[in-house]
C-alpha cells in the first residue's frame, strides 16, 4: 500500500495486488493495470505507455507496425519541437539572434553556460522563416500548426507563432521539449507569448525546470513565479527552483511538487498580485498535504532582480528564514488592520480565528492560538473558545458534505463513467454484477454469453464492457485487463478494475441467475416516453406482457 498518486491523501489507500497484477484506490476509486498506470500518471496514449515499457524492459518494439495514429501525431509534434528548439537556439548564436544574445548577456545577465544549459533561443524577426525551416525538413502544415508553431493567416499562408522574441523551450521530466514560451525586448505586449495546449502539452501539470531540479528538489524546492526568476535561481546555484507557465496553480501541479520534494518554498512576487496568488497557492498545497513555507523578497519584486542586486548570499539567507505559510497568512492577516483602535483589532482577532480554524492538525490551531493572540493583543481564551465553535461549524458542514455527496451518489445525479446508471441503478447493478462475475470466474464466461445477449443490457457502458469481455475470452482464453486497455479510457479501465475487486455472494450461480433474470425482465419493459406515441393495440399488447411477467415473478 502507499499513498495514492492520483489524489492527496496521509494515510495509504492505494494498493498494488501481486497475484492479479493490477492496482486500486479505495479512496479516489482509481484501477488499473500497469498500462494504465502510466497512462494515467505520465499522461500517455496507450500505445506510447506500451512502448515506453517496453524500453524500461529492454523488450523491443515493434515501431511503425500496428502503431496508432495518436502516438505517431504525439511522436511528430515532439520531434517538430525538438527542431524548432535547435533552430532557435541555433538563430540565436548567429548573427540574426545578436539582439537576443545581447538582452539575455546583457540586460539579464545570463551566462553562456546558463543559455546553453535551458537551451534558450532566439525567433527571427521574419514571418515564416521557421516554417520554412521545419517544412523543408518534411514537417506538413498540419503538424506545426498541432504543435503551436505556425497559423495560417488571412492570405492562406503560414506564418510563424514566435517572431522577434528571445525563447524558453519547457522540456518535461524525460526531456522532450513539449512547449515555448518567448519573450520580447521591449515593452510591448504580450510581454511573454505561451504555446497553448497541444496534444503533448498540458499546462495544469508541467512545471518549468522540473527537468533539471527533479535530482537535486528532494529536501527542498523553490516555486517561482517566472521563467526568469527559475533561471537566475538555477544559476545563482539554486537548481531546485521550478515555475508554473503562466497560469496560477493548479491541485495537479501541486500534487506534482508534493511527489518530488518534503518541503516546498513559494517564492512569488512581492507584489499585490504575487500575494494573492501566493495565498491560493498554500491552499492547494495544503490540501495536496505538501509542507510550505513562503519567502518574502524584500528590496525587490521578485527573486530574479533581488539575486541581481544583492547576490545569491543574501538570497540564501531569505531562503533559510523563510516562514511557516501560518506565520505567513497571520502577518498578512495583521498588516491589513490599524489594531491600536478598538473595533479594527476585533475584526483582526476574529479573521485570525477563522483561519486558524481551518486547520486540521489540533497541535497546529493550539500554537498558532497563541501566536494571534501575541500578535493582535487580545486574550488566549476568547480566542482559543472562538476557534473551537468555528471548527465544529466546519466539521459540521463537512459532513453534512459528505451525506449529501453520498445520497447523490445513491441517488444518482451521475456517475461521470456510466452516465445512465443511476437513472437505471436496479438493472445497473445486475449489470454489474454480472461482469464482475465474469471476470472473477472466466470458466462461466461462456455459459452466460449464452443466456444474456449484449442488447439486453440497458447500460450502454456495461454493455461494452460485456461485449469486451466475450471477445477477449474468445480470442485470448483468459482474463487480462491489459488487453481491454485499448479500447476503454482511464477512468474506463478503472472501473473495470474496480469490479474486479468486488465480493461474489456465497450463492454465487442463484446470484447470476437472478441477475439475468432481472435484466431479462427490464428488457420486456418500455421507457415511458415511447409509450406516448404508441398505438393503442401496441400498447395493450405491452400491458399485457407486463400482467405475464409480473404473474411469473409472483409464483
Ligand atoms: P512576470 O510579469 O512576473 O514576469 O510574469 P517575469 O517572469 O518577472 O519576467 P521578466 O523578469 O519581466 O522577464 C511571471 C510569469 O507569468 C507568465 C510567464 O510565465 C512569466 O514568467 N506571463 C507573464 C505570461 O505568460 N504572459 C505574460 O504576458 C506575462
Ligand atoms: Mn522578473
Amino acid at each position: 500500500m502507499a499513498n495514492c498518486p492520483f489524489h492527496s491523501e496521509r494515510t495509504p489507500s492505494f494498493t498494488v495486488f501481486p497475484d492479479t497484477q493490477n492496482y486500486y484506490c479505495f479512496g479516489c476509486h482509481a484501477g488499473g493495470d500497469v498500462i494504465t498506470f502510466l497512462r494515467a500518471s505520465q499522461n500517455l496514449e496507450y500505445v506510447d505507455a506500451v512502448r515506453m515499457l517496453a524500453d524500461m524492459t529492454g523488450v523491443p518494439f515493434p515501431e511503425d507496425t500496428g502503431e496508432r495514429e495518436s502516438g505517431r501525431i504525439r511522436k511528430q509534434l515532439l520531434e517538430a519541437n525538438k527542431e524548432a528548439a535547435r533552430f532557435f537556439n541555433k538563430v540565436l548564436m548567429s548573427e540574426q539572434g545578436k539582439a537576443g544574445l545581447e538582452y539575455l548577456m546583457g540586460k539579464r545577465r545570463l551566462t553562456a553556460q546558463t543559455i546553453t544549459k535551458f537551451g534558450l533561443g532566439f525567433a527571427p524577426d521574419s514571418w515564416d522563416m521557421l516554417t520554412r525551416h521545419l517544412m523543408k525538413m518534411g514537417f506538413s502544415k498540419e503538424i506545426l500548426k498541432l504543435a503551436g508553431l505556425c497559423r495560417t493567416g488571412k492570405n492562406g499562408k503560414e506564418y510563424d507563432m514566435f517572431r522577434n522574441r528571445v525563447m524558453f523551450p519547457i522540456i518535461d521530466t524525460s526531456g522532450n521539449v513539449v512547449a515555448f514560451g518567448g519573450r520580447v525586448m521591449d515593452g510591448s505586449e504580450p510581454k511573454y507569448l505561451n504555446t497553448s495546449e497541444t496534444p503533448v502539452f498540458k499546462k495544469s501539470k508541467t512545471l518549468f525546470a522540473l527537468n533539471f531540479a527533479r535530482t537535486s528538489c528532494k529536501e527542498r524546492m523553490i516555486l517561482a513565479e517566472g521563467y526568469m526568476d527559475v533561471i537566475a535561481l538555477h544559476q545563482a546555484g539554486f537548481t531546485y527552483a521550478v515555475a508554473t507557465l503562466g497560469t496560477a496553480m493548479t491541485p495537479d501541479h501541486a500534487r506534482i511538487m508534493g511527489n518530488y520534494t518534503k518541503q516546498l518554498i513559494v517564492a512569488y512576487d512581492s507584489d499585490k498580485a504575487g500575494k494573492a496568488a501566493t495565498q491560493r497557492a498554500i491552499e492547494h498545497l495544503n490540501e495536496a498535504g505538501v509542507a510550505v513555507k513562503i519567502l518574502r523578497i524584500t528590496g525587490g519584486k521578485d527573486p530574479d532582480e533581488f539575486i541581481k542586486t544583492y547576490g545569491a548570499d543574501k538570497f540564501k539567507l531569505l531562503l533559510d528564514k523563510s516562514e511557516d505559510h501560518a506565520e505567513y497568512r497571520l502577518d498578512e492577516i495583521l498588516a491589513k488592520y490599524d489594531i491600536s483602535e478598538t473595533a479594527q483589532k476585533v475584526a483582526c482577532a476574529k479573521e485570525m480565528a477563522s483561519l486558524i480554524a481551518t486547520f486540521a492538525n489540533g497541535v497546529e490551531r493550539e500554537i498558532y492560538t497563541v501566536k494571534a493572540a501575541e500578535l493582535c493583543g487580545v486574550d488566549k481564551t476568547v480566542l482559543t473558545s472562538e476557534i473551537a465553535r468555528l471548527y465544529k461549524q466546519k466539521a459540521g458542514a463537512q459532513r453534512k458534505k459528505r451525506f449529501s455527496e453520498d445520497s447523490a451518489a445513491l441517488t444518482g445525479i451521475s456517475d461521470k463513467v456510466n452516465t445512465e446508471k443511476y437513472g437505471n441503478l436496479g438493472q445497473a447493478r445486475a449489470e454489474e454484477y454480472l461482469l464482475t462475475h465474469m471476470l472473477r470466474r472466466p470458466e462461466d464466461i461462456e455459459k452466460i454469453s449464452k443466456a444474456i445477449a449484449p442488447d439486453e443490457f440497458v447500460t450502454e457502458f456495461d454493455r461494452r464492457v460485456y461485449i469486451a469481455i466475450q471477445q477477449m475470452y474468445a480470442e485470448h482464453g483468459e482474463i487480462d485487463i491489459a488487453v481491454l486497455g485499448e479500447s476503454f479510457t482511464v477512468a474506463e479501465i478503472s472501473r473495470i478494475s474496480e469490479f474486479m475487486r468486488r465480493e461474489l455472494y456465497d450463492d454465487e450461480q442463484r446470484a447470476v441467475r437472478d441477475c439475468i433474470e432481472k435484466l431479462k425482465n427490464a428488457h420486456s419493459k418500455v421507457k415511458k416516453p415511447e409509450i406516448e406515441q404508441m398505438q393503442d393495440d401496441e400498447l395493450l399488447d405491452i400491458i399485457g406482457k407486463i400482467g405475464k411477467a409480473k404473474q411469473n415473478r409472483n409464483t
